[in-house]
């Protein structure tokens, strides 16, 4: 049994997301976990995962482990105790690939969760919807990234834009007129908890402030939107621009991605910011389709890592 999912950027609204405002993110097909689940003659879960050098026997992992939490989450959830014996073998094989980007706010985390959940729960005859596997996907993202708003595993699991408040019904919409995105990977990893973390200690020492520019961020947020499904998305470069600003008051942004906003703009983007939790991983470039290519070669120039190009339709 075979599933995958997509990566994915949040265009507006990180971290003030956590704040009950809202935000938008998008799919990126371009990368993907992928996940495969056989019956072994070998007695035990077994997990290959030679993105992070995994290869072990479910029992021998902690029960913290990042991929060890989705299967005994789906078993508890499943009231499984124990799936072996399901078919002709002793055992499972479980086969994770990803080439998402580890920690780099592209939702490598999500996507692998969503792509396990999917292909174990059908494995054991106990196919999961849409909305019953996002909500796994959310128990685990709070088991490692502390407040996380649900933003990754949403985007990720109904493969749709969507127009993302914390709490309430999931909205998808629609895009006017396809658009160009360019993602810039610093290389650096970064832990979305941290800069959540110290988003969140300095919004405690001064909520008023930091209550401003969540509310200017949502701002944003709601015409960007109103931009995307009128057809009007060149708008967005000002808005990126803006929202990247908010985001360096924030402190989540650092000299890698200021340089690789920067690099961007001057290569002709309409406007970039940093995606995702920040301080490293990714920034996104809005581009008319015929520069894309030459932005991405200022961002490789500027120090990026990798770049993706993807059209946002
Ligand atoms: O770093 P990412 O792409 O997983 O995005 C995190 C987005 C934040 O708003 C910073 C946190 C969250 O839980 O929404």
């Amino acid at each position: 049994m075979k599933a995958s999912a997509p990566g994915k950027i949040i265009l507006f609204g990180e971290h003030a997301v956590v704040y009950g405002r809202p935000a938008l993110a998008v799919p990126v097909t371009q990368v993907h976990a992928d996940v495969e689940v056989l019956d072994s003659a070998r007695h035990g879960i077994w997990i290959h995962a030679p993105i992070i050098d995994l290869h072990a026997e479910l029992t021998s992992l902690p029960s913290g482990h990042p991929i060890a939490s989705v299967i005994l989450k789906l078993f508890s959830t499943l009231g499984i105790s124990s799936p072996l014996g399901r078919g002709q073998g002793e055992g499972l094989e479980i086969n994770i690939s990803s080439t998402i980007p580890v920690a780099s706010g592209l939702g490598s985390g999500a996507a692998v969760s969503v792509a396990l959940i999917r292909a174990l729960s059908s494995f054991l005859f106990h196919s999961l919807s849409d909305d019953e596997v996002n909500l796994l996907a959310y128990e685990i993202e709070k088991l490692h990234h502390g407040r996380p708003s649900g933003i990754d595993n949403t985007v990720i699991t109904y493969n749709m834009p969507v127009y993302f408040i914390k709490g309430q019904p999931i909205e998808t919409f629609k895009t006017g007129k396809p658009f160009t995105i360019v993602i810039g990977d610093t290389g650096i990893p970064a832990l979305t908890k941290e800069s959540v973390g110290d988003v969140r200690r300095l919004w405690l020492g001064n909520t008023n402030h930091f209550e401003n520019i969540f509310n200017e961020i949502a701002q944003i947020v709601l015409i960007a939107r109103r931009s995307i499904e009128s057809g009007k998305p060149e708008l967005l470069g000002e808005l990126m621009d803006h929202n990247h600003s908010l985001l360096q008051e924030l402190t989540v942004s650092s000299p890698e991605l200021d340089q690789l906003v920067i690099a961007a703009r001057q290569a002709g983007a309409l406007g970039a910011k940093l995606s995702g939790g920040g301080r490293g991983g990714n920034m996104i470039a809005l581009t008319d389709q015929a520069k894309a290519e030459s932005v991405a070669g200022a961002l490789i120039s500027a120090g990026a890592k990798r770049t993706i190009i993807t059209e946002i339709s």
